[in-house]
């Protein structure tokens, strides 16, 4: 991961942490209270302090005149009039917020003039360092220094802070410290009853770091979330913190074939948390010793087998989480135990991506406390009827998809019924709602998150429920249903990022007001009946950053309005019937990075304005009628292109030479026009195509991957990244050989030649092309012996060398063998398997005059196979990011981010941190 999407990924947890953890300060009853006094001593070291602090936006304003104890952030002892609290935490609730409000600069040592400060926090500031002279504010009782800064301080933790022998509270989270060999100093802190060294690097500690902690009885809350620990000591001679209510482990690198048992010991925790570890086994059956537990979260810890009955037992539980495991089985079981705890408390149940099955029990619905209930990603089947609701009055997050080919049905005999629940989130996928808008689904009208894939939904949005719900909506995903009519945007979505109404049957002109969206990010409108032109007020949405158009009847010209757009980065009209140029508005904003074109009737030359989008990454304009040349600025201006497709154009002119500053580029495709010329020798200059990692500069940093497509696990490694590697120069009057360079080419999956006036021979190196899997060089004159390097290309499953001059015996061995006669055929000089044409025996390799009678043509085959690659391509990257986005994460950071592209790109880091771990 670089360490951009790093900064991302921690910034992310740090909000989710926010979002969930509620402390209480217990500082006993001696709490400083504000009187108006101030000592002078301590006004004046107050000042110095203020004097080497940078405050832009003014937090210290009030620290002026002579009332110290009345200054934002300071309280004194109301006895003593001493400074016994000093608040200065940068409070925030966006990225932005934080970076424009928070204190840097230097930390004076003058504070250690405040003798009984207590309390000290400057968390989520803009600090530099930890000083050293913190070791001597022997006075502290309460210190937070999480997140002091804001690009994380590094270094090591300075062990003068194990002479704060009087501290109850220490949170050094969120500095990406790191924790040296050992942490003999916290031994000495033995009043700590709250510990947070969340993202210290232990990993140099060794199982020492237990040790450290056991030294420390008083501890209540320990947290080591992200710690890097690898080890956990399996036993422990005898534990001191048996007082432990809190211990969250949660995203260290722990690796164990069980959990260790003396955590079993702790039995008056009453929240756990080792998440994001590689555990195995089935359910420990000693958590039936942690009676006091209410928050359980075993998330993607590699736990396997049924839930077992006694979990049950656990009355206390208010949160449990088993998502991302491999349980499996049905989970009435696990259900049935809770009718033996007097009250059902629990507010929270995850069971999502395991391998449960089955369907979901009646039994569920006795939960009447839920309040969020996640079931996605199993293999559920079978319906859900009233009485599974019925009792679940709190109920505000309902997320279940499934993965078996029937669905989930809902069934409920009163077709009129209304649930006693008001969600905030609903997320189904393969859950057959329909037909139609069902009137319990009707009656929720505060939903932020709605998301309906797949649901079996016909007809129109019934209008007054969306009256109704649009305000509140921020997702909106009815995607793969039959809705019909017009789209749904006469309402107002004041607060709306995200709708994906793809894969539907909305019909009608695109009309839309932006006024109604302000604040929308990304459209999807992909595969429907719109018809009409593209209406200028759709480039009024400032905010707009994705737009997706694909697959309609759209007719027309582009809207010249363009221009107006500045944060626009993906853009996709393909697959409809627009004409007329590209208008030159369309460089203004040079926020653009992928832009799809493909399959409409547009024409004229590709102008020169798109050089201003320096970040293009993507340039589909295949299928349409452009004229011309390739643009100088292709290669020259524009350098960061992933992917060029200009195929079945009207374009001409010679394969320019700078196309081969594309360092990044992995799919050349301008077949289908009327270039001419030779083919560059400088292909060489594509290092995408030469070396693996390169060729995959979307997703951050990493030859492979997974990724979230429609919900289900695609991955991407190194095997199958040459899907990705594309030369397509078919069906031009290119003339001249076929260059050696080509062989360098060495993660080239597909090239296709085809149809040219190409000559000389195949490159003998052409075997190096150890990944290719499609090769035609069909028609062309290419005429002496293939190459035997030819052989040991073992991914081979498409060659095509017909109808050229080619002589002598067809090499054999490998993937050679699968292939049939039409891969040869219309080389009356070629012998050997598979032809009939048979060699003569006495090694020239001539054939026997037999002529080879098959003339099955397979450019047709050929050509489907190269458009499915690139139809998957370009499918992909079109709903990718957008997907991974609404399918997985919620809405707490989506208020968290300030746009989508932050979005996209933390969700991707997040799997590939995740993926990273299984491996
Ligand atoms: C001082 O503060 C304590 C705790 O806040 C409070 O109980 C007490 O009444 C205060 N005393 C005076 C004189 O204000
Ligand atoms: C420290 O401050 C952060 C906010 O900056 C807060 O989330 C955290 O709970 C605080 N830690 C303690 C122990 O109060
Ligand atoms: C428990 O804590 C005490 C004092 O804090 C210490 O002396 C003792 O060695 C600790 N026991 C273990 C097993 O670490
Ligand atoms: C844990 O509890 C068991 C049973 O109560 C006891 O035998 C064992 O010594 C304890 N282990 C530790 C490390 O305290
Ligand atoms: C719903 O609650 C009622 C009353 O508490 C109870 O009788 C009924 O069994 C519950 N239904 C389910 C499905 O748990
Ligand atoms: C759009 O399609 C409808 C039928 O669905 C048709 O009546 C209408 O004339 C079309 N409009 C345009 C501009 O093509
Ligand atoms: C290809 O790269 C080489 C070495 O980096 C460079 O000298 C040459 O000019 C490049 N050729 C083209 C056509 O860009």
């Amino acid at each position: 991961m670089d360490s951009y999407t790093h900064y991302l990924l921690l910034f992310f947890l740090a909000s989710l942490y926010l979002h969930t953890s509620n402390l209480c300060f217990c500082l006993g009853d001696e709490l400083p209270s504000s009187v108006n006094s101030c000592i002078e001593e301590e006004r004046r070291a107050l000042l110095s302090f203020k004097k080497d602090v940078t405050d832009p936006s003014g937090r210290l304003s009030s620290w002026v005149g002579h009332e110290c104890c009345r200054w934002r952030g300071i309280s004194c002892n109301n006895r003593t009039g001493r400074a016994a609290k000093l608040d200065l935490r940068n409070t925030y609730t966006s990225h932005r917020e934080y970076e424009q409000s928070c204190l840097g600069g230097k930390l004076n040592p003058s504070l250690l003039g405040l003798k009984h400060l207590a309390y000290l926090d400057l968390s989520s500031n803009c600090f530099q360092e930890i000083p050293n002279f913190f070791g001597q504010l022997t006075s502290l009782r309460y210190l937070n220094l999480s997140r002091l800064s804001s690009s994380f301080l590094g270094g090591e933790i300075p062990s003068s802070l194990g002479n704060l022998s009087n501290l109850n509270y220490l949170d050094l989270s969120w500095n990406l410290l790191f924790g040296g060999k050992n942490l003999n100093w916290l031994s000495h802190l033995s009043s700590l009853k709250y510990l947070n060294l969340g993202s210290v690097d232990l990993s140099s500690t060794g199982v020492s770091w237990l040790q450290d902690v056991n030294m420390l009885p008083s501890l209540l809350e320990l947290y080591l979330s992200r710690c890097q620990i690898q080890n956990l000591s399996l036993s422990l001679p005898s534990i001191n913190f048996t007082s432990l209510l809190v211990l969250d482990m949660s995203g260290n690198e722990i690796k164990s074939s069980f959990i260790p048992k003396w955590i079993f010991n702790l039995t008056s925790l009453k929240k756990l948390d080792l998440s994001s570890n590689s555990f195995s086994g089935s359910f420990p059956d000693e958590f039936a010793s942690l009676t006091s537990l209410e928050h359980l979260d075993l998330e993607e810890i590699g736990l396997h087998g049924q839930l077992p009955k006694f979990i049950g037992n656990l009355c206390k539980l208010k949160f449990l989480s088993l998502g991302a495991n491999k349980f499996d089985g049905g989970i009435h079981e696990f259900l049935s135990g809770f009718s033996n705890c007097s009250f059902k408390i629990m507010e929270s149940l995850d069971l999502s991506h395991n391998d449960f099955n089955g369907a979901i029990p009646k039994s569920l619905g006795q939960l009447s406390q839920l309040v969020s209930l996640d079931l996605r990603g199993n293999s559920w089947e079978g319906t859900l009827t009233e009485a599974h609701f019925i009792n679940l009055t709190s109920l505000e997050s309902l997320l279940m998809t499934t993965n078996q080919p029937e669905g989930i049905i809902f069934n409920f005999a009163n077709y009129e019924w209304i649930p006693p629940f008001k969600l905030r989130e609903i997320e189904m996928d393969n859950c057959r709602v329909g037909p139609g808008f069902p009137v319990w689904l009707q009656s929720q009208t505060e939903l932020t998150f709605l998301a309906l894939t797949n649901a079996g939904i016909s007809g129109g949005i019934p209008e007054e429920w969306l009256f109704k719900t649009s305000s509140y909506i921020t997702i909106l995903d009815l995607s793969e249903n039959n809705i019909s009519g017009k789209l749904p945007f006469r309402f107002n979505f004041p607060n709306v990022e995200f709708i994906e109404l793809s894969h539907n049957r909305f019909n009608g002109p695109l009309q839309l007001l932006s006024t109604n969206m302000p604040v929308l990010q990304a459209l999807t409108l992909s595969y429907n009946y719109l018809n009409g032109t593209i209406p200028s007020s759709i480039c009024s949405i400032q905010s707009l950053n994705r737009l997706s158009l694909g697959n309609n009847q759209l007719s027309g010209k582009f809207p010249q309005e363009w221009g107006l757009w500045s944060n626009i980065e993906s853009l996709d009209v393909s697959n409809n019937n627009l004409s007329g140029n590209i208008p030159t508005s369309m460089g203004i904003p040079t926020s653009l990075e992928i832009l799809n074109m493909e399959n409409n009737h547009f024409s004229g030359e590709i102008p020169s304005a798109l050089q201003n989008c320096s970040s293009f990454n993507r340039l589909y304009l295949g299928g349409n009628k452009f004229t011309g040349s390739i643009p100088f600025w292709i290669g020259s201006l524009v350098p960061f292109l992933n992917v060029l497709q200009l195929r079945s154009n009207l374009l001409s002119g010679h394969i320019p030479e700078h196309l081969c500053n594309l360092p990044y580029l992995h799919i050349l495709d301008l077949g289908h026009n009327n270039f001419s010329g030779t083919i560059p020798k400088c292909l060489i200059n594509l290092t995408s195509l030469v070396h693996a990692t390169s060729a995959w500069p979307i997703l951050p940093g990493h030859a492979s991957t997974t990724v979230t497509l429609k919900g289900r696990e695609l991955e991407y490694g190194q095997n199958s990244i040459r899907y990705l590697t594309i030369i397509d120069l078919s069906s031009n009057n290119l003339l001249g050989e076929i260059p050696e360079e080509i062989s360098s080419l060495l993660v080239l999956g597909t090239l296709n030649l085809s149809m040219n006036q190409l000559s000389g021979t195949i490159p003998s190196k052409i075997g190096n092309l150890q990944l290719l899997e499609t090769l035609d060089l069909s028609q062309n004159q290419l005429s002496g012996q293939i190459p035997q390097s030819l052989s040991s290309l073992t991914f081979l499953s498409h060659l095509n060398l017909s109808h050229n001059n080619l002589i002598g015996r067809i090499p054999t061995g490998n993937q050679l063998q699968t292939l049939d006669n039409s891969s040869y055929e219309g080389n009356p000089l070629l012998c050997g398997f598979p032809l009939s044409t048979k060699c003569h025996e006495d090694g020239d390799d001539k054939p026997h005059a037999e002529e080879n009678k098959d003339h099955e043509d397979n450019d047709e085959k050929i050509g489907l196979y190269t458009s499915v690659v690139l139809g998957f391509i370009i499918g992909f990257w079109s709903v990718c990011g957008t997907l991974i986005m609404n399918k997985s994460w919620r809405y707490a950071y989506f208020q968290f981010f300030d746009n989508i592209k932050d979005k996209v790109a933390l969700a991707i880091a997040l799997k590939v941190a995740r993926y990273q771990r299984k491996v």
